[in-house]
């Protein structure tokens, strides 16, 4: 397989009580190694529908994805999951806690994160005080630190 990842004639219709909607149709679309795309469109055009059916968020109504041996897909949310009672380092700490992976040194590697990203000053913050692209740093860490 040359490309990376290859999609053909996806397609994603959600069914709701409201009834269905199309989101997706006859979607093509091939990504090679090393290339940086970005998907635009319109408000409501489908493109976080892409994503999510790419990831396994969601099932596809049709059409073939296939994504070369051994690639990895990563993805980062439009809406974020930071829990708003909770600060910044605890957010940060959760995955560690439930994993009971939670130590002096684990807490210490996040904190360390926290001052990378440039966040040294928001540790005990809540989200809600956090601008988008922060709260979106916050999430890096949290994904990537379990
Ligand atoms: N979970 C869902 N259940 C039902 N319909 C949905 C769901 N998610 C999206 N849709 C519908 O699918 C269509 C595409 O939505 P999608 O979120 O993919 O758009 P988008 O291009 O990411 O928009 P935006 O630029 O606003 O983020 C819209 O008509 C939307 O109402
Ligand atoms: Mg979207």
């Amino acid at each position: 397989m040359d490309n990376v990842l290859e999609i053909k004639n996806l397609k994603k219709i959600y069914h709701t009580k409201e009834g269905e909607t199309l989101a997706v149709e006859d979607f093509t679309f091939n990504l090679k190694e090393g290339d940086f795309v970005a998907i635009v469109g319109p408000s409501g055009c489908g493109k976080s529908t892409i994503l999510s059916v790419l990831c396994g968020l969601e099932e596809k109504s049709g059409g073939d994805i296939k994504l070369k041996k051994g690639s990895k897909i990563g993805y980062m949310l439009q809406q974020d999951s930071l829990f708003e009672w909770r600060n910044i380092l605890d957010n940060c700490l959760l995955g560690l806690e439930i994993n009971k992976n939670l130590n002096k040194e684990t807490k210490e590697h996040v904190i360390n994160l926290l001052n990378t990203y440039g966040l040294k000053d928001f540790i005990y913050s809540y989200p809600d005080n956090l601008s988008g692209g922060m709260r979106q740093r916050v999430l890096r860490i949290l994904y990537t630190h379990k």
